[in-house]
């Protein structure tokens, strides 16, 4: 594994986020620097990036227009608050988003991350059912297997036990719709699986254990960090109706699903369903400059707004909220999205994407796949007594291969920048295949 790469002195002080630290450091893997599809090692080899850095880099890697425009804006002006206080590059870039963004959701709260958008989300739903006299709504509804980041609100609604366990009673009043998967009916669906839109159900029962406490539910359009879990034909519309009918806000996370994923701006548009909030990371810069966004109806801004007393109308926010530089970062991304057209590029590719991740079917421990926009998601069967063992070491074989992909336990997900071409998909799925063939036994 990589024993030629000239490693760093000293990677001690570094302790690396969701992994295995001692692990990681006893062979470690440095990428140097990227451009357009690929990254490029230490050791100068080319690595095709089939997971768009992770999850993010969806108009590729190094592009001069983002590149140019953080550079100009962090020679005019490097910082600037926005608190009581504004600069027109924060404003210009909300404008931006809101003109993505589902018609009506075009109030744009700022944050630095994925997680941060979580928060703000919820915080900004109990606010919400505050100002319209329904402070009895404290009560935030997520799934089992929903990633929403590691904030106290994102993990405490988010269904993913490992990353729960560690940090003690969490928030209080949160409760979980059933994750969507079911494999005995669904396995190897292409796009949205025809079972499954009853699993929406379960918040009537959530509703009527409940009662008329229930301020929001939370849910990933299309599940990512979880091994990707597409939603059930019907299932989102039924849960719409169902917030509808009690008065329950829907957010949608899209941090993943986000800008051109799916094939579309938002997942929102492609699966047809309407949500009162969007969150939004990731994209929205190209990952260039950390930001994330909130995108709010407008019925609710005016509502928390409308209610408040005079003076500051919602005290939350961050030091780095509409930062200058992503701020700049971001205008220029939705001015690349644009003018490249990327969700089109996405939807053109759609099929090949989609054909090849299937023709994956029948290799050893291939036991799902799961595609729908530029994502897809190859369940391995996991070693027995050694869960994670066999995804782990496909993803090594891989990157040794010069290609980059995630595995979340044994479930291998793809979600290549926006600009991927065939060639690129075909050496994507022949590493990987060559990968889970090696590792049959
Ligand atoms: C759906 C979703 N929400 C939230 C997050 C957290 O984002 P961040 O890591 O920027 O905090 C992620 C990250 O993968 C995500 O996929």
């Amino acid at each position: 594994m990589n024993e030629l790469a000239p490693r760093p002195n000293n990677l001690d002080a570094f302790w690396m986020p969701f992994t295995n630290n001692r692990g990681y450091k006893a062979g470690p893997r440095m990428l140097a620097r990227a451009e357009g599809m690929f990254y490029y090692s230490n050791d100068n080899r080319e690595i095709l990036d089939g997971t768009a850095g992770l999850w993010c880099v969806n108009a590729g890697h190094g592009r001069r227009e983002i590149t140019e425009a953080i550079q100009r804006q962090a020679a005019t002006m490097d910082f600037a608050p926005t608190f009581q206080m504004g600069h027109p590059i924060a404003f210009a870039a909300a404008a931006k988003v809101a003109e993505r963004t589902p018609p009506g959701l075009d109030r744009i709260f700022f944050t630095n991350s994925g997680s941060e958008s979580a928060d703000t989300a919820l915080k900004i739903a109990l606010a919400y059912q505050r100002a319209r006299g329904e402070a009895q709504r404290v009560r935030l509804i997520g799934r089992e297997r929903g990633y929403h980041g590691v904030g106290f609100g994102g993990m405490s609604v988010g269904g993913i036990g490992v990353n729960r366990k560690q940090f003690g009673a969490l928030l209080p009043y949160v409760d979980h719709l059933p994750a969507t998967h079911a494999p005995e009916h669904q396995a190897f669906s292409r796009g949205q699986p025809e079972y499954g839109a009853h699993f929406a159900d379960a918040l009537e029962a959530l509703v009527a254990l409940h009662g008329d406490t229930i301020a929001a539910v939370m849910v990933e359009p299309l599940a990512g960090s979880t091994g990707v879990l597409v939603p059930p034909k019907g299932y989102l519309e039924r849960l719409r109706a169902i917030c509808d009918k009690h008065n329950i806000l829907l957010i949608f996370d899209e941090v993943i699903t986000g800008f051109g994923r799916l094939g579309t701006n938002f997942g929102a548009e492609r699966l047809g369903v309407v949500p009162d909030i969007i969150t939004m990371a990731k994209g929205l810069t190209n990952a260039a400059v950390p930001m994330g966004a909130v995108a709010v109806h407008d019925r609710i801004f005016r509502a928390i707004v409308d209610a408040a007393p005079a003076g500051i109308e919602l005290f939350h926010g961050y030091t780095y909220s509409g930062h200058p530089l992503a701020a700049a970062a971001a205008i220029a991304a939705c001015d690349l999205h644009t003018a490249e057209d990327l969700p089109g590029r996405a939807r053109a590719m759609e099929p090949a994407f989609e054909d090849a991740a299937h023709a994956l079917k029948g290799l050893p421990n291939v036991i799902d796949i799961r595609t729908m926009g530029l994502v897809a998601g190859i369940e391995l069967a996991p070693r027995a007594g050694k869960p994670a063992e066999r995804g782990m070491r496909v993803f090594h074989r891989c990157f040794d291969a010069g290609v980059l992909v995630r595995v979340t336990a044994d479930i291998v997900a793809l979600s290549p920048p926006l600009i991927v071409e065939k060639p690129h998909i075909e050496r994507l799925f022949g590493t990987l295949a060559a990968a889970i063939q090696a590792e049959a036994a």
